[in-house]
């Protein structure tokens, strides 16, 4: 029987998943709260509902006789989406509510790596007294990084000695109404991020991806979701050994091994420090933007991993392109503090030349696609270097404008990446 395959979520990550399941032997469906039109058009059929909802979420997939499903954000593994479709007797492909507490409760997460030994675990402590927690910043031996313990959207942490003082870090404690938090010690270096694809005990890694998480060029502003990202033509990034990559996934390593059968996307989060790669943090899902990176690139059939993940075998060998990658987001002006919602977007697939383009939060009217108050497209280059990616997601950029529009026009490009490899030989002492 051909598979029906269920997308839940309707961002850019999600746009990337559709596409990488376009070709394959199964009919997709899709649902998410907003209608992202590019998965509208691969899709068979879409439907907006509450994804939070696990209820809605399997009547829509029981309707559409899904034989797998397909979490890509983490809001709905929080709320069980996968334990409810497992219950109504559907595969998914993503961790239920309990191992998604990897991610969903960084307490949990860092309290876990330290009980299993897993290696690159930053020195922490884990607070629901924020009395306590102040007391402690004020007699820790160095910066710490103050981490709510539940899901902030990447926006919740603050670094001492980097986004505020220790003086800021306790006010940030004592206004917020946080319960929870974890304060641990700041980590050094540049990040990169893994994403390994798990199922039955096995797994397989993907090349290294570097996000930028600040709002404005040359790493300045406020924190977003991920503004573009980049990735080599091999599995390293320019600034790492081929040796800190297999350090990292020695880690990936230990933490499946440790959790008990856990499927899905394991997106490490990695700092590689002076000392090697320390993990910052870790999510049960694929990144936004680094999906649109990684699954461009793969030559196997994802329905494969797909399928093999359900019917119990081991995840199968992955052949990456030897391409290099760039992605960047389009997002309203303003974001992500003040967003200005409704400016029209003058690319689409045709006009964006060389460029993938996906769609992420956008509404589409009946005169065209409209931004709303999130990032709104992301366009992907893909070359032989990450010069020449870099290019080509320029190119597509200039299409779209830049009315209405903020956008990093420094990621990806030759002096950004430098800045990298100057950072680390500067840590090695090189
Ligand atoms: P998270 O939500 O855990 O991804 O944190 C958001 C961002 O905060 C990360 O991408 C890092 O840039 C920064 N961050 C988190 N933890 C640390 C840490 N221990 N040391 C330094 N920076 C951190
Ligand atoms: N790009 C960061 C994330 O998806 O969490």
């Amino acid at each position: 029987m051909r598979e029906h395959v269920l997308l839940i979520g309707g961002g850019g990550r999600e746009h990337a998943i559709a596409r990488a399941l376009a070709d394959s032997e199964a009919d997709l469906y899709a649902c998410a709260g907003n209608r992202n039109p590019g998965i509208a058009e691969i899709a068979t059929d879409f439907e907006t509902l509450e994804t939070t909802n696990p209820k809605a979420v399997v009547e829509y997939a029981e309707d559409v006789e899904a034989t797998i499903a397909v979490i890509g954000p983490e809001s709905p593994l929080e709320a069980g989406v996968a334990d409810e479709l497992e219950a109504a007797g559907i595969y998914a492909f993503g961790p239920k509510e309990a191992d998604a507490r990897i991610e969903t409760d960084k307490a949990f997460q860092r309290r876990f790596m330290r009980e299993n030994d897993i290696p690159g675990c930053p020195d922490f402590e884990t607070f629901d007294d924020m009395e306590a927690a102040c007391d402690y910043i004020d007699e820790y031996d160095g910066d710490l990084a103050i981490k709510p313990a539940g899901l902030t959207g990447g926006k919740g942490v603050k670094v001492i000695g980097d986004q505020v003082t220790a003086e800021e870090g306790k006010e940030y404690i004592q206004e917020s109404d946080y319960d929870r938090i974890v304060l641990e010690e700041r980590l050094i270096g540049e990040e990169f991020t893994i994403q390994a694809f798990v199922a039955n005990d096995t797994f397989e890694t993907s090349p290294a991806v570097q996000d930028h998480k600040r709002a404005y060029e040359g790493d300045e502003g406020p924190n977003t979701g991920g503004m573009g990202s980049y990735s080599d033509a091999t599995r390293e990034l320019p600034f790492m050994t081929e040796g800190d990559y297999e350090e990292a996934v020695s880690i990936i390593e230990a933490t499946v091994d440790a959790l008990e059968d856990y499927r899905g996307i394991l997106y490490g989060q990695f700092m590689l420090t002076s000392e090697g790669p320390k993990v910052v943090e870790f999510n049960a899902r694929f990144g936004d933007p680094e999906a649109m990176n990684t699954l461009p690139v793969l030559e196997t059939d994802f329905l494969e991993v797909l399928t093999a993940a359900r019917d119990g075998d081991a995840v199968p060998e992955l052949e990456f392109a030897e391409q290099a990658t760039v992605c960047k987001y389009a997002v309203p002006e303003g974001y992500p503090t003040d967003p200005e919602a409704g400016a029209k977007v003058q690319v689409d697939a045709d006009s964006a030349g060389d460029a993938l383009l996906y769609y992420a939060s956008v509404d589409e009217r009946d005169d065209g696609i409209y931004t709303t108050t999130s990032r709104a497209f992301a366009v992907v280059g893909l070359a032989d270097s990450i010069t020449e990616a870099e290019a080509i997601a320029e190119d597509a950029l200039a299409v779209a404008g830049e009315e209405g529009l903020d956008m990093r026009h420094d990621i990806g490009k030759p002096d950004l990446v430098q800045q990298r490899i100057d950072h680390v030989n500067e840590l090695r002492g090189e």
